[in-house]
This record gives structure tokens, sequence and C-alpha cells, in this order.
């Protein structure tokens, strides 16, 4: 069993730069990359943010703050990673751009390196079957926002190495995460459970019998959820739900596991929720 102590994140969205974070406060070495020096220098500013965020709440101090930033390797070059432990890939949800990392992870990691995804969406079998190693490919599903929410979902395939799934979940363990074990099926445990009540709530919302706030409201207050499911869309992102309804539907084909037609005509609008600016409720 590979011991982790130095850690790659590729991708540095709103989903990248949280994992970041967490490997960093946890004591690890980090390796952040992106596709450019200008995409790596954004999820820069993103890791900053949020722990500049931390220690003006007082929850992190100024010492503790450049001590996280200092494990932390911001790079463009896929090939700095070679003698990284364990890879997150943490990219947009196109199955070919996974695809194209991980064959060229195959050229670069230790053959015992851990290659992890934390796809929503997509079929952790088929991300493993394309690459040499299909038996240390695991998925490592983080929720938004990865500081914050405690689950991490590890998602094994019939081709994982059980001491690889058994690492990763030690691992979040570790980070203070509550793991939770699930084979590789359409939204896992979570977004199985989660996605079909965001659904339900957009076309709720779609018949104009109730407003966003009253929807919310009811989904808050009434069901005693953090958020209501519009707001909660809005900061997972409209293309994300999308992808999720659209994986949903092709396992189960049941006409209420499509994706609703507003939340299509949304996606295709590009407003997808606090990333843009706009999604069901204006941020600018
Ligand atoms: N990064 C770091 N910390 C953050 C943060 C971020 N992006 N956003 C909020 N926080 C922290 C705040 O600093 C604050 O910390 P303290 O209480 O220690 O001061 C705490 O979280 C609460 O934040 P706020 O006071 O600003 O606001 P809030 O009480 O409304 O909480 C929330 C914000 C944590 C996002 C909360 O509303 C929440 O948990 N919402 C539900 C989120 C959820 O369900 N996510 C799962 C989405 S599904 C998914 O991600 C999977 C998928 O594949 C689609």
């Amino acid at each position: 069993m590979v011991s982790v102590t130095k850690v790659a994140v590729i991708g540095l969205g709103t989903m990248g730069a949280g994992i970041v974070e967490v490997f960093a406060k946890g004591e690890f070495a980090v390796y952040a990359v992106d596709g450019t020096t200008e995409l790596a220098e954004r999820g820069r500013g993103f890791v900053t943010k949020s722990l500049d965020r931390a220690v003006s709440k007082g929850k992190l101090t100024e010492a503790d703050r450049h001590a996280t930033l200092d494990r932390i390797t911001f790079t463009a070059e896929l090939t700095d990673l070679v003698d990284a432990d364990l890879v997150i890939e943490a990219v947009p949800e196109r199955m070919e751009i996974k695809h194209s990392i991980f064959t060229a992870l195959d050229d670069i990691v230790r053959p015992d390196a851990i290659l992890a995804s934390n796809t929503s969406s997509l079929s952790l079998t088929e991300i493993a079957a394309g690459t040499r190693h299909p038996e240390r490919v695991v998925g490592m599903h983080f929720f938004n926002p990865a500081p914050v929410l405690k689950l991490v979902e590890v998602i094994r395939t019939v081709l994982v190495d059980e001491s690889v799934a058994d690492t990763v979940r030690e691992l979040a363990l570790q980070l203070g995460k509550k793991p939770v074990v699930v084979g590789d099926r359409a939204g896992f445990v979570a977004n199985a459970l989660l996605i079909p009540y965001l659904s339900r709530a957009i076309a709720l919302y779609e018949t104009g019998k109730v407003s966003r706030v009253d929807l919310d409201n009811a989904g808050r207050v009434g069901i005693g959820l953090p958020m209501g499911p519009l707001t909660l869309c809005d900061l997972v992102g409209l293309d994300v739900v999308h992808e999720v309804c659209k994986v949903m539907y092709d396992a189960t084909k049941r006409p209420s596991d499509a994706s609703p037609s507003l939340l299509r005509q949304l996606v295709l609008a590009g407003r997808l929720g606090r990333k843009t600016g706009q999604g069901f409720y204006d941020y600018s």
C-alpha cells in the first residue's frame, strides 16, 4: 500500500481549488495543476481568497495561512508530478479530457501512484479502462464547498485493487472527512439522492405556481436543508446538475429523471449559477 505524502490536484476550478485547500491544510505537500500558467494563477487566487476569508473570521492564524500556501506548488506542467503518490483529477466533466489526462499520467507518475477522479457524473469504470493500470484508478468525490462539507464518496470499480480504495478511504478519514464507499453507478450515492430532488424543484418552479424564493424557503425552512434547492443548484453549477441528470436518465430511462427543460435552457444560455454570475438568481 503506497504511503501518501505528496498529492496532486489537476483542474483548479471551484472543486479543484477546494480540494487543494483541504490537502494543504491537512499538511500534505500539494501540486496544484491547471492547463496554463494563467489558470494555475487563477487557482492560486481562489485558494488564497478562501484562506484570507478564514483569517478574517479568526479561524486561521496568519502563520498557518502562510504555512498552508507554502505547501502548495502551483504549476501548468503535468511532468512535475513524477513523485506524486496520489493524483486527483478535477477537470470539466468531458470523457475525452479525462482520458487524455489519465493517458498522460500513465507515462509520468510511478506505477504504484494512485489515480483518482473527482467526477460527479462520468463512469469511473470507463475512465479506468482507458488507462494502463486500471487497478490503481478510484473515485474520490468531494462535495461543494470541499473545505466545508465532510462527505467524500470513494468509488470502487470492478477493476480496482482493494488496497487502493482502502488507502483513499483512510486518507479521507485523516483529512477529517466522512468517507462512504460505493460501487460505480449513476449518481453514486449522494447525487442519486440529491439530483432527483433538485430536478423536481426546477420542474415545479417551471410550472410558475411558486416563486423561486418560496420554493427555496420550502426546502430550507420546511425540510431543514442548509439551502433551498434553486440556491443549491446555483452553488453546484447548473451544468453539473444537468450532466448528472443526463447520466441518471441514461441509466434509468425514467421520464422523471430527464433534465428539466428550464435547466437545459439555462445551461444553453450560459447561466450556470454563481460561477457565471447568473443562474436561478443574479450574483452580479
Ligand atoms: N470555502 C471555504 N469555507 C466556506 C465556503 C467555501 N467556499 N463557503 C462557506 N464556507 C464556510 C464559512 O466560512 C463558514 O464558516 P464558519 O461557520 O466557521 O464561519 C461556514 O462555511 C458557513 O458559511 P456562511 O456563514 O458563509 O454561509 P452558510 O451558513 O449559508 O453556509 C454553506 C454556506 C456551507 C455553503 C451551506 O449553506 C451549505 O452547506 N449548503 C449546502 C451545500 C451542499 O449541499 N453541497 C453539496 C452539493 S452536491 C455536490 O457538491 C456534489 C455534486 O457532485 C453535484
